[in-house]
């Protein structure tokens, strides 16, 4: 007999049919109800047995976290709580979870706890929820630029690259580092590393992206990027998960659309397919935010507030805009802010960020036109000579989540901003070959993933929203 999903028998709630369902042992009480759950949703199918037909062996094995096989009838549901249970005929353990040892109790553990036996947390509702739901968010970006005729373009994990331009690297080598080859002038010797030079992870898809959609129009890239930066912050990864779509013929408007309707359409997503799930987050999110005090407590309930954020229209502005509504603040006048702004130029903190989302505005915030000092080298310069083509989307209780800006595709202006952030032309002539043939207008943007899923499932810490998360200190599993 195939397996039967429990998330499917919910769903159809069909009595009278029989099924064999497999799934891992959440609790067993009164030596009769076992309620099961197999990870396909949040809720546990009871199965009830008639212990005086099992030997009293089996019924001990019978444990939280044990592996089980069952096979029987469905029937209506004498009980509170469910319409449906299954009437177990047949049992068999798979594997068994001695109950001294095993780690997780069917009570409250804590996050940091969680974190810890990482191995074990997908086993938890909280867990099960947010990676279905990062699993609908994956599948919904997929599906919103497939059904935009963007091609998903796989840019390389190793490059000899920094596309950032901020040093954040992680380097790649076969080199022993016992035993380092040297040039005469003392400088290693790349020559004999294995790609003969030197080479690390990618920060980001964008230059590979660009040149598919000098091609394409229209691409984008779903990859994981490595950051060096010592963050050790509730917001920042060393490995994460990054959207980059590149769009040609286009511009900083077009692109801040495109950023709108996509973010959009995966809110719209997950709420429409995981209902249940953000059901739960939403009230664990509640209970959590109970031990603090009234003023620190979100506004909206989760599900009111991605709703919020679907039906509003973000808020453009520039970033002198921002700097004059910033300088005149209660928080800056108070010199509340850790970073006090003075003056035009100033980067952004993500204090800054949070009070123009949180406390001004009230909704998501799309910033532009930022100082051309603060961005990177290959982002458009604008008249002004002074500011970019740049936008940074900023998402309430995230600060920034996506960041983009129209493309230099004017080859000496690139190659005059290249020259004051000393990147040496030979290192990107491929680059710079797309703005000799056939340059055009075109723009791109990174949505950070996990800030994504920190925003839809109400997580504060960006460590629990991927499975195994590396951070200075931590490259566990
Ligand atoms: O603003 P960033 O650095 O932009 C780029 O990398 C561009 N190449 C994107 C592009 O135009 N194609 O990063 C983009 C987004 C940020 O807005 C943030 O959401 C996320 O990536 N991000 C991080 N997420 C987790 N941990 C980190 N260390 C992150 N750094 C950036
Ligand atoms: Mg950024």
């Amino acid at each position: 007999m195939k397996r039967t999903r429990i998330k499917q028998l919910l769903e159809e709630q069909t009595t009278g049919k029989n099924v064999r369902v497999c799934g891992w042992v959440r609790t067993f009480r009164n030596n009769q109800f076992i309620a099961l759950n197999d990870g396909s949703c949040i809720k546990t199918l009871q199965c009830v047995l008639d212990f005086e037909n099992f030997p009293e062996g089996t019924l001990k094995r019978i444990t939280t976290g044990a592996a089980i096989e069952v096979k029987g009838e469905i029937v209506p549901s004498q009980g509170r709580g469910q319409s449906i249970e299954l009437k177990v005929t047949e049992l068999q353990i798979l594997g068994d979870s001695d109950p001294e040892k095993y780690p997780l109790q069917p009570k409250r553990h804590s996050l940091e706890f969680l974190r810890e036996i990482a191995h074990l947390r997908f086993r938890t509702n909280t867990f099960g929820a947010v990676f279905r739901i990062r699993h609908a968010a994956a599948f919904a970006i997929h599906e919103f630029f497939h059904n935009r005729g963007f091609v998903y373009i796989h840019s390389p994990i190793i490059t000899g690259s920094d596309a950032e331009g901020a040093g954040e690297m992680f380097q790649v080598t076969t080199l022993d580092l016992n035993d380092v080859p040297r040039k005469e002038t003392g400088e290693v010797d790349f020559k004999q590393d294995f790609f003969e030079k030197a080479t690390n992870l990618t920060v980001s898809g964008q230059l590979e992206a660009e040149l598919g959609a000098l091609a394409l129009s229209d691409v984008y890239t779903f990859g994981p990027t490595f950051r060096a930066e010592n963050s050790n912050t509730s917001r920042h990864l060393a490995e994460f998960w990054m959207i980059e779509p590149e769009i040609a013929f286009a511009d900083i408007d077009d692109d801040m659309d495109l950023a709108e309707d996509m973010l959009k359409y995966i809110i719209g997503s997950v709420m429409e397919h995981c209902q249940e799930d953000l059901e739960f987050l939403e009230n664990r999110l509640i209970q959590e935010e109970k031990q603090k005090p009234q003023h620190e407590r979100s506004a909206m309930a989760l599900r009111e507030k991605l709703q919020f954020c679907l039906d509003n229209e973000y808020k453009r502005l520039t970033y002198s805009e921002a700097i004059e509504i910033l300088m005149k603040s209660k928080p800056n006048k108070k010199k509340k802010f850790q970073f006090v702004i003075e003056q035009w130029g100033a980067d952004l903190q993500s204090e800054h960020e949070r009070y123009l989302v949180e406390k001004h505005f009230n909704k998501p915030v799309i910033l532009t036109g930022y100082p051309k000092e603060i961005k990177a080298f290959y982002m458009r310069l604008n008249d002004d000579n002074k500011t970019v083509a740049a936008m940074d989307i900023l998402f309430p209780g995230i600060g920034e989540i996506v960041g983009g800006s129209q493309r230099e595709e004017r080859l000496d202006v690139l190659q005059a901003r290249m020259k004051e952030f000393d990147i040496p032309e030979e290192e990107m002539s491929w680059f710079l070959e797309t703005r000799r043939f056939g340059t055009c207008p075109h723009a791109g943007f990174g949505l950070g993933f996990e800030r994504m899923i920190m925003f839809v499932t109400g997580m504060s810490n960006i460590r629990d929203v991927i499975p195994f998360p590396r951070f200075p200190g931590n490259a566990d599993f």
